[in-house]
């Protein structure tokens, strides 16, 4: 089998990557190791940045987005037994964030490229390996129904995730990673209760951090602070609300409503990044060049963010025959990459209860207020939530 582009992985990543594509004329095959159910009913992060929404109307997959997604025009940051907010649009110039489900945006995604566009993804065809990305006809290696093929390619995009093999293609000592693991995870609920603040609420408390985040007005989404070696089988729904609500101050915990889980899951805290994100014809976007930890919510902004970089420059190729694009794709993307990691490392930083140390507990307190009730303060955090701007990249 023959393509233009060879896109490893269908998750927000790889499939941006080919509807942007394919309205341009551009051919691909999507491989992905496991069955389109599965990379359905995953649930992941929920908070869309602007450039990322201006992304899915351009590749006309936002229209749902626009219907249901919740526009969100601030956070409340509690700790200290107080909740305090940050307004976004008056720190940054008019900006807002959309609360609306990665499951929701693969979906539409899949919709959209698969079935009205017709689209080729092949799912249940993992890939083994890329070959030959240094010469102008790169192959990727894949299984399917116990048969080993070759898909021969332009370009390779590898959208595989963090344990993808696009990344493990590349030899040891041509590629430098850089990486932290936080000495804690999150232990997630999703409910079908209403949420108990309209707008997100960070939590600073001193048995560990918590989040209340959403899906709908109807569909909340909850995190508590775990250890590393905690697992959902400990957790009952009860115990799960009882903790949420120890953490919250008590005029937000009255307001929890109860209810059973519909998911539970833990979910590890890591900072990853991989330099360079290009190999000859090979270029790896989203997860399978970086991680960071979700107190931001910045992992599948940087997805959308890349796949930017990457979309503009594979078109300079084959509709301006220009080079130079896919040249700066990785400086480019990996510039905003940093700044999104540093970001989530200082929030997760700000938030979480690392150790006993009193010290270190006062000094997050101290942190704290001075961000809350200083204007340059919030601006810190208003513009890197929202997230930081795309660059020009023509
Ligand atoms: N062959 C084919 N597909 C593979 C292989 C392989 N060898 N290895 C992994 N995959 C698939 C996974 O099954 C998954 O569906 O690649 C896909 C990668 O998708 P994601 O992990 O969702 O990564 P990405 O598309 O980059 O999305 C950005 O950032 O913070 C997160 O929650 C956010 O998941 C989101 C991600
Ligand atoms: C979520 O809704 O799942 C979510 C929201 C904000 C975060 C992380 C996760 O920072």
């Amino acid at each position: 089998m023959r393509t233009q582009v060879g896109i490893i992985g269908s998750g927000p990543s790889g499939l941006l990557l080919a509807r942007l594509l394919h309205l341009q004329g551009i051919e691909t095959v999507i491989l992905e190791g496991r069955s389109r159910e599965y990379v359905q009913g995953r649930i992941r992060a929920g908070v869309i940045e602007q450039g990322m929404a201006n992304l899915l109307r351009e590749a006309r997959a936002g229209e749902r987005m626009d219907r249901e997604g919740l526009v969100h025009e601030g956070i409340n940051i509690a700790f200290d037994g107080r909740l305090e907010r940050i307004d976004f649009p008056t720190h940054t110039n008019g900006k807002v964030v959309m609360v609306y489900g990665q499951t929701e945006i693969t979906y539409d995604l899949m919709k959209a490229h698969i079935d009205e566009a017709g689209g080729i993804a092949q799912y249940e065809s993992p890939a083994i390996r890329v070959e030959d990305y240094h010469t102008d006809s790169p192959r990727i290696l894949y299984e399917q129904n116990g048969e080993q093929k070759e898909l021969l390619c332009d370009f390779v995009a590898g959208c595989d995730g963090f344990h993808g093999v696009a990344r493990q293609s590349i030899p040891s000592d041509q590629i430098k990673t850089f990486q932290r693991t936080y000495p804690f995870g999150w232990l997630g609920m999703l409910s079908d209760v209403p949420p108990v603040r309209d707008e997100l609420v960070y939590v600073n408390h001193e048995r560990g951090f918590a989040l209340c985040s959403m899906r709908s007005h109807t569909r909340s989404r909850y995190y508590i602070q775990c250890t590393m070696d905690d697992k959902v089988e400990n957790w009952t729904d009860d115990a799960f609300w009882e903790e949420l609500c120890r953490r919250l101050p008590p005029e937000a915990a009255a307001d929890v409503t109860r209810g059973p889980r519909l998911e539970m899951s833990i979910t590890p805290l890591h900072s990853f990044v991989a330099e360079p994100l290009r190999f000859g014809r090979l270029f790896l976007a989203g997860d399978a060049g970086h991680i960071v930890p979700p107190t931001g919510a910045k992992g599948l902004n940087l997805a959308a963010s890349d796949i930017y970089y990457l979309f503009r420059a594979l078109l300079a190729y084959y509709k301006e025959e220009r080079r130079d694009l896919l040249e700066r794709y990785s400086e480019a993307a990996l510039r905003r990459v940093w700044k999104a990691v540093r970001f989530s490392w200082w929030y997760t930083s700000l938030l979480h209860k690392f150790d006993d140390d009193a010290m270190n507990r006062r000094l997050q307190i101290s942190e704290l207020e001075y961000l809350t009730s200083s204007e340059a303060g919030q601006t810190v955090i208003a513009e890197n939530y929202v997230g930081l701007p795309y660059e020009r990249f023509e």
